[in-house]
């Protein structure tokens, strides 16, 4: 499994990182078997992914214990990430959503974050996290400043709680705040061949400020694997109903461009879940795209790592944007 460095950090993490939202199990991702998360969880380490993902919203708080007692032990083997900002257990904020009954709000000021983080190491069973990661940024009814959530950041990777700062789902403005407010070493935001419209607006300043870019729902939370050809095959939850790639009059076009990609999947010798993998780590410039793939199942580990090894040509790579273009 190719590595890459973790924008101006100390930290290596394999190409392919494994996110661990569905692990949580809850409305958003219908239930999930913690026994197999755990050995999905043990079987990407063995095949090269060393970089875990989650956060304490996946599942209020589920995720990262199963994380934690995935990690048991073997710590040091893995480049953690976790997130803050979402909170269910403080009253002030802004409403972020409703799920299962419970209300959970934005809240990025500094004293909420040096709070949450610890609850975050007991959950994980950890003493520090390798990339800290704000959730989603402040919603204009309860603002925090970037520059002061950013300084209680790094004041944690002063005290070696973290080891690198990140913030996901941002404005290009938001960007720029961050990157000037001290060391931004990733952005986390939503990316695939069919919603190509972060990377367009941030690999730029990514590439300017030494950020890595890591993309989530590569694969459309599944659908790109071109497995799926009716949703009762899956659980659906509330993250697949969002996608609009899961509705009847859309799934014809995902098995159109698995026809297309066929002859892609033969030349490569790998299946479409890796040659979509192969693709969005070819995006962004000098190799600063990480491909973070959700699974909940060893067998999902064992497809997607291997796409962390697809070098895919120059001109394959503008073929499959190009039919992605055709329909979206
Ligand atoms: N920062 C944010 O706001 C944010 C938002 C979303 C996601 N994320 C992170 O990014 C990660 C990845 O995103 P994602 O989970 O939304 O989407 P994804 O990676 O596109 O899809 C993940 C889901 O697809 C299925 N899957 C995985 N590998 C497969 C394969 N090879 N073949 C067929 N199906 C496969 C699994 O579902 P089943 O287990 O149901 O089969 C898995 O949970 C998350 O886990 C989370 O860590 C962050």
């Amino acid at each position: 499994m190719r590595t890459i460095k973790i924008g101006r950090s100390e930290i290596e993490a394999s190409v392919v990182g494994m996110g661990a939202w569905a692990i949580g199990g809850d409305s958003q991702w219908g239930t999930s078997d913690d026994a197999e998360s755990i050995r999905a969880i043990h079987r990407a380490r063995d095949l090269g992914i060393t970089l875990i993902d989650t956060a304490p919203a996946y599942g209020l708080g589920h995720s990262e214990e199963v994380v934690g007692k995935a990690l048991a032990g073997r710590r040091g083997d893995y480049v953690l990430s976790t997130k803050c900002g979402l909170r269910w257990d403080v009253k002030e904020g802004s409403l972020k959503m409703e799920r299962d009954g419970v209300r959970i709000l934005i809240n990025t000021r500094p004293e909420r974050i040096t709070e949450e983080i610890e609850i975050s190491l007991k959950r994980l069973a950890t003493d520090y996290i390798d990339i800290y990661i704000v959730h989603w940024p402040e919603l204009p009814d309860f603002p925090t400043p970037i520059a002061d959530t950013m300084g209680a950041l790094t004041r944690l990777k002063e005290r070696g709680k973290i080891r690198a700062i990140g913030a996901s789902n941002l404005s290009d403005a938001q960007f720029l705040e961050y990157a000037r407010a001290g060391q931004l070493d990733l952005i986390q935001e939503k990316y695939s061949l069919l919603d190509r419209g972060a990377g367009d607006r941030l690999f730029g300043p990514c590439a300017r400020h030494g950020v890595t870019f890591q993309a989530y729902s590569p694969l459309e939370r599944g659908i790109l694997s071109g497995r799926i050809k009716d949703p009762s095959q899956v659980q659906m939850g509330t993250a697949r109903a969002q996608v609009k790639w899961f509705q009847p009059e859309n799934l014809a076009k995902i098995a159109a461009l698995a026809g297309q990609w066929a002859p892609l999947c033969e030349k490569y010798g790998c299946t479409m879940a890796q040659l979509v993998i192969g693709w969005t780590a070819a995006q962004g410039s000098g190799g600063n795209v990480n491909v973070l793939c959700g699974a909940r199942k060893p067998r999902q580990v064992e497809e997607n790592a291997k796409g962390g090894d697809i070098l895919l040509d120059a001109a394959d790579i503008a073929a499959m944007r190009k039919d992605a273009e055709a329909i979206a």
